[in-house]
């Protein structure tokens, strides 16, 4: 059934309680880059997922989704695009503002970084609200791109970020609840 390698994966990933503040369980993912095999085994299952779907970009989200993307990546073939926090990119740059569970927030890309009808893939370690995927997949079809599917490590799925997609899959390897 569930394939091996989930397991180890979910259990590799440390849980604070009350960081960065009281009432977040904090899923950090730093635990799991320990273990080379961890690591190679989490990049392996999304690439084996993308591999062959034509993918030419991989979108990842500043700052985890800078860890996962990279190794996918190159591994299927795609150019890699960093979405970053304001006042990061040098260049010209289109933005998208969302919702933070406290206040605001906003991701930047670079004009010219993608063309009109490249497929992308969009990664980061966790989706909660489904914010911060919503403002990447906004940037993406802005830029003319088709959105194939966004990846992350870890979905919350009482948060139901996944209804906040605008209708574009998402592929999880482990839920916390
Ligand atoms: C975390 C996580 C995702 C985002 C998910 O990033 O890495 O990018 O929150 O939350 P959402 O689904 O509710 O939008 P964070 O805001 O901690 O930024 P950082 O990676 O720069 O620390």
């Amino acid at each position: 059934d569930e394939d091996p390698r989930i397991n180890r994966i979910k259990t590799s990933i440390r849980v604070v309680p009350n960081f960065p503040k009281p009432g977040i369980m904090f899923q950090d993912i730093t635990t799991l880059l320990l273990d080379p095999q961890t690591f190679k085994d989490t990049v392996d299952l999304f690439v084996e997922r993308y591999k062959g779907k034509n993918i030419s970009v991989v979108a990842g989200i500043e700052a985890r989704g800078f860890i996962f993307g990279p190794p996918i990546a190159l591994a299927i073939g795609a150019k890699f695009v960093p979405l970053r926090k304001p006042k990061k990119l040098p260049g010209e740059v289109i933005s998208e503002d969302y919702t933070l569970e406290y206040g605001r927030d906003c991701l930047q890309m670079h004009v010219g970084a993608v063309e009109t009808g490249e497929r992308a893939l969009v990664v980061d370690d966790l989706v909660a609200t489904g914010g911060t995927l919503c403002a990447a997949i906004n940037l993406l079809k802005r830029a003319g791109a088709h959105v194939v599917e966004c990846a992350c490590v870890i979905e919350l799925p009482d948060l139901k970020g996944r209804e906040r997609l605008k209708g574009k899959p998402l592929y999880v390897l482990v839920e916390s609840h």
